[in-house]
């Protein structure tokens, strides 16, 4: 039965008879990727602060019941497994993140946890002696409450306080950590964080959304520019932000106008002021916000202003574009009186537009995913021509599934797609060195708990030692690094 379906596959999904396999070059670096709330649990381990996502789920009384990442995959215990399972998929390197209230308690760096400082220190430790690289992300999404309490995201003072997180966090890492990313995703920090669909769980989507946008930018930036001036003299690595970025291409050639307003909307308020040549805010967006903000009363415009100093600020903080791509999705103006849905993500009633995907295209196991793999090499092109970024590390693309299942054919699928249109990219001239496939394990997948899992390996959380089991897309990924090929005889019948 296997084997019948595994020439299925074979046949269906890649030319496996195909003598002429082109590789990845030597110097593409393949990996995996977690975050720290959804892997690590061990939420009140010795001095461990409490983070945001701990009060949410503790004490939210909306929320009661509600699954949460207390014990999550246990990775603060079972780190070791974890570095096995890297060494099993043979990647090169491992994007996870720092807990900032494991690490501050306080949230600030007067009081720096010493069981926080040896737990990454022995994660490092292990990963380099194994020869894979560590990549750190100092802000996956988890903050400490003492901060939460005063104001997070919103609150400008979290400029300077990210920067002195950063500072213990370079102190103590960058000498073995080459790779940093400041901050991941604020698309969805702010735009889902201020909508109740993350944390700070408010509903705020006309101030709130706006001054974390802003905030997050300033902080990456200050991050960015603490470790050009005072770590890279010495250790030469490299710091980005990740921005989710979903791709929109127009559902006919009317739509292209809102298509570049989707973009502008979704990537260049987190991207332009970053990437672009001018800096700033996007101004198609920008206007369009604004003259919302004017009509509806606001005294102020919606994008709060740079001044010329944080344009200045912000401009070129990057050493590479970190993207974090799933899917992409047709862009069309919405028909009168039509109901725009839930995805995506509170943006297109806004801007009164529909995403769906292309009947032609393969739809996912939930809503809000289809398959379009060219999607990831034409956005490769785009990053290519609007910013002329001279590097870009993919640090998220992973495949959704809701079943639990070992032999996870489409995530295989998925995975292999979407590979083989980088590697188109790169040959086509971007300078893509780096993948970290979305996610090495299943883990807590924030508001939906452990009901859908992204994990090249399955985690049994019904287990209290987290038994991890390689699914077959990690068998498939493991054939990945170490060959750097991805449509080849591997998956063929003598593939098990
Ligand atoms: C986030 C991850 C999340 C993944 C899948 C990304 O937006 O960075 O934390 O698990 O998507 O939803």
């Amino acid at each position: 039965m296997n084997s019948l379906r595994l020439l299925v596959s074979c046949v269906l999904i890649s030319r496996c008879w195909s003598t002429e396999e082109p590789t990845f070059p030597p110097w593409f670096k393949f990996g995996v990727a977690t975050a720290a709330y959804q892997v690590e649990g061990a939420w009140n381990v010795s001095d461990k602060g409490e983070g945001d996502w701990d009060r949410l789920f503790h004490v939210h009384p909306e929320l009661k019941g509600h699954p949460n990442g207390d014990v999550a995959c246990d990775s603060y215990h079972l780190w070791r497994r974890d570095i096995e399972m890297l060494e099993e998929l043979g990647v090169d390197m491992y994007r996870f993140s720092i807990s900032w209230p494991r690490l501050l308690p306080t949230g600030f760096p007067n009081h720096i946890s010493q069981d926080g400082k040896n737990y990454y220190n022995n994660l490092i430790d292990g990963l380099v002696e194994k020869g894979i690289e560590p990549l750190i992300t100092l802000y996956h999404f988890d903050m400490p409450q003492s901060l939460q309490d005063l104001g997070g995201w919103a609150n400008p003072l979290i400029v300077n306080w990210f920067e002195d997180y950063a500072r213990v966090v370079y102190t103590l890492f960058a000498d073995r950590v080459k790779i940093f990313v400041t901050v991941n995703e604020p698309f969805i920090i702010c735009e889902l964080g201020y909508s109740k669909g993350h944390v700070p769980y408010h509903q705020d989507q006309d101030v709130g959304r706006f001054l974390c946008n802003k905030n997050t930018l300033l902080a990456h930036a200050k991050a960015w520019r603490l470790y050009d001036e005072e770590f890279r003299p010495l250790y030469h690595g490299k710091v980005s932000l990740s921005n989710l970025f979903i791709w929109f291409e127009p559902a006919t050639p009317a739509d292209k106008e809102l298509t570049e307003l989707a973009l502008e909307h979704w990537e260049g308020r987190y991207g332009h002021p970053i990437y672009s040549k001018e800096g700033g805010w996007p101004l198609k967006i920008q206007k369009f916000l604004n003259d919302k903000a004017m009509k509806e009363g606001y005294p102020y415009p919606r994008m709060i202003p740079f001044t010329p100093e944080e344009i200045e600020l912000v401009r070129g903080t990057y050493d590479f574009y970190g993207l974090n791509h799933y899917t992409t999705f047709l862009a069309r103006r919405a028909r009168p009186g039509e109901k725009i849905g839930r995805w995506p993500l509170y943006g297109s009633e806004e801007l009164g537009m529909v995403m769906e995907g292309d009947p032609s295209w393969t739809t996912g196991e939930v809503d809000w995913f289809t398959m379009h793999p060219e999607g990831v090499r034409r956005q490769l092109h785009w990053l290519n021509d609007t910013y002329g970024v001279k590097e870009i590390i993919i640090t998220e693309n992973g495949y959704i599934k809701v079943d639990k299942q070992l032999n996870d054919w489409s995530r295989l699928k998925y995975t292999k797609d979407y590979l083989e249109q980088i590697l188109l990219a790169i040959n086509d001239g971007i300078n893509v060195t780096g993948y970290t496939h979305w996610s090495l394990m299943d883990n807590f997948e924030w508001m939906v708990g452990y009901n859908v899992n992204f994990g090249l390996y399955s985690v049994d959380f019904k287990d209290p030692n987290r038994t991890r089991t390689p699914r077959e897309s990690a068998r498939y990924y493991s054939k990945v690094t170490r060959s750097r090929s991805v449509n080849h005889r591997h998956i063929g019948l003598n593939y098990v």
